[in-house]
């Protein structure tokens, strides 16, 4: 099978879907290479700087359903810090592995969360290191193989 068990319980039961309407952080990106689109917003305890939840959107394929489901719950409770951390790279090693041509759909959730977490500083006037959201910050999927 294309995609192994975990992709498919991701996708046909994704975690986390939906919105967050006071959200701190709302992030929106798109894929340059499909032009799919993923939307994440992000509750934070602003005393523990922790990310208390997590919803997401998509209007992506499977893999982005699946990558984003597996994403939200990888950062979930985290430190806000930590969720910057999270690569495409290990969002696709915790689905167990995407077939190649698909690794694209997985930069949307990091992305995403990057993106989220970059408008909760903005709104916050939280300093931070402007280097990690530049355009294309993204690990790169040419990173995973
Ligand atoms: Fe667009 Fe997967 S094909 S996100």
């Amino acid at each position: 099978m294309l995609y192994n068990e975990k992709v498919m319980d991701h996708f046909r039961n994704p975690r986390n879907v939906g919105e967050i309407e006071d959200a701190d952080g709302v992030g929106e990106v798109g894929n340059a290479k499909c032009g799919d689109i993923m939307k994440m917003w992000i509750k934070v305890d602003k005393e523990k700087m922790i990310i208390e939840d997590v919803k997401f959107m998509t209007f992506g394929c499977g893999s982005a359903i699946a990558t984003s489901s597996i994403a939200t719950e990888m950062i979930k409770g985290q430190p806000v810090e930590k969720a910057l951390e999270l690569s495409n790279k290990a969002v696709v090693e915790a689905l167990g592995g995407l077939p190649a041509y698909k690794l694209h759909c997985s930069v949307l959730a990091e992305e995403a969360v990057k993106a989220a977490v970059k408008d909760f500083y903005d709104k916050n006037g939280i300093e931070y290191d402007k280097e990690k959201f530049k355009p294309g910050f993204h690990g790169g999927e040419e990173e995973v193989s």
